[in-house]
């Protein structure tokens, strides 16, 4: 081999850290999500894709109790027993891994949770009293707080390297359903099941159309490179946590306005119910239940319009989609805008923020031979307006989670 940093190999940094043998290295994407947002825990759809950025978790077998993890982002090693498997026992990045181990168990005792029987139900969990521990060492080039969903592609990599080494049989589905459960009491972020399901079931040049009440998806293919379009990615950096805040508001204003319209979900409502709902609901939450109801059938919209007419026709549904987001959801911020408004302006086939919002990034459907113009474009309107710089990135729709050696 002619590197001689460890540490510039997959996986090289492991026995800096840990003195096991090394049994195998796992990835997973994280995703952008080209239309669908804030309609998962809707019961809605959504159709993101999985990206070329990944996660990988380089494992080793140990013959005690222990998880222990390392990366290359933190100092250190952190474990935690088996036998002390708990979400309130987890705190900081490392409860994304330690609560993979957590919902595996854990998941058998919520076969009748939508999630997990909409996933077929049937699951064999982990037993923790016959497992024994891994040294788990994690690497990744997917930004974070990005809106890119770090956290999806951590614990779908983590997911699918325990799945494997600890012998369970477990649909992807369900292990979409395991990772959300790890996110959401371990983490302690109420997010719903759209970045994991497409950091597992993402495939190349394709977006993973998901239903996300009957867990049913299709693979959609998106024809970019066929079209000469590509995805900008422009993240801003301006923080957001789903933990807390706006994301968690904006939930409640969807069960509020379910409840207050008498149905189970905001999947349950069409447009032609919004005039009904314009009546009996405030303003404020109407406009929540708006942005919900009318991305639901931009979704729809979208996979209809990729398959009839490609690519370059869904720019208007994107655009409509930000604009939703903007005025109705109310959880663009204002560097997002300005990316949108910047690539729009330059010759985008259509722009929107991704992602729980509150900052992160924006996506652009550009033409590649548009996408330098864009960018520098983009970086000069945030210069002149005297924002942070933004990164700007292209990337393309990858493969899901996957055994790499
Ligand atoms: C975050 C959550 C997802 C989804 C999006 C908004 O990414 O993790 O479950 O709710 O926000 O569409």
């Amino acid at each position: 081999m002619s590197t001689t940093d460890e540490n510039s190999t997959p996986g090289g940094g492991f026995a800096s850290v840990f003195d096991t043998e090394v049994v195998g290295r796992w990835s997973a994407p994280g995703r952008a999500n080209l239309i669908g947002e804030h309609t998962d825990y809707n019961d809605g759809f959504v159709l993101p894709f999985a990206i070329d950025r990944r996660t990988t978790v380089t494992v080793g077998r140990r013959d005690d109790r222990l998880l222990r993890v390392a990366s290359t982002f933190d100092e250190g090693i952190v474990e935690i027993s088996l036998d002390a498997l708990d979400p309130a026992a987890m705190s900081g990045w490392s409860a994304y891994v330690f609560g993979i181990a957590w919902a595996l168990s854990e998941a058998p005792n919520r076969a009748t949770a939508p999630a997990f029987s909409a996933a077929g139900g049937d699951l064999s969990g982990l037993d923790l009293s016959s497992a024994t521990g891994l040294d788990l060492f994690i690497e990744s080039d997917v930004p974070v707080g990005a809106g890119l969903s770090s956290s999806a592609a951590l614990e779908s990599s983590v997911a699918v390297a325990m799945t494997e080494l600890w012998g369970l049989d477990i649909s992807r589905q369900a292990l979409a359903a395991v990772g959300q459960l790890a996110e959401n009491e371990a983490v302690g972020a109420p997010t719903g099941i759209m970045d994991q399901s497409a950091s597992l079931l993402g495939r190349a040049d394709s977006a993973v159309f998901l239903d996300c009440r009957s867990l049913d998806s299709e693979v959609v293919e998106l024809g970019f490179e066929t079209a000469g379009l590509e995805i900008l990615v422009v993240d801003t950096h301006v923080e957001h946590a789903h933990a807390t805040g706006g994301y968690v508001d904006r939930r409640r204003s969807c069960e509020r306005g379910a409840a207050a319209l008498g149905v189970g979900s905001l999947r349950d409502l069409d447009v032609d119910d919004l005039e009904r709902a314009a009546e009996v609901l405030d303003d404020e939450t109407f406009r929540r239940v708006r942005h919900v109801v009318t991305e639901n059938q931009r979704v729809l919209d979208t996979v209809r319009t990729l398959r009839t007419d490609g690519p370059a026709a869904i720019g208007a549904l994107l655009d409509a989609s930000h604009v939703s987001m903007r005025d109705d959801f109310e959880i663009s911020v204002p560097e997002l805008d300005l990316a949108v408004e910047t690539a729009q302006a330059h010759g985008a086939v259509g722009a929107r923020m991704t992602g729980g919002g509150f900052g992160g990034a924006a996506i652009a459907l550009v033409p590649v031979d548009r996408r330098d113009v864009i960018a520098d474009a983009i970086r000069a309107s945030f210069a002149d307006a005297g924002y942070r710089a933004p990164t700007v990135f292209t990337v393309h729709a990858a493969d899901g989670a996957r055994r790499d050696s």
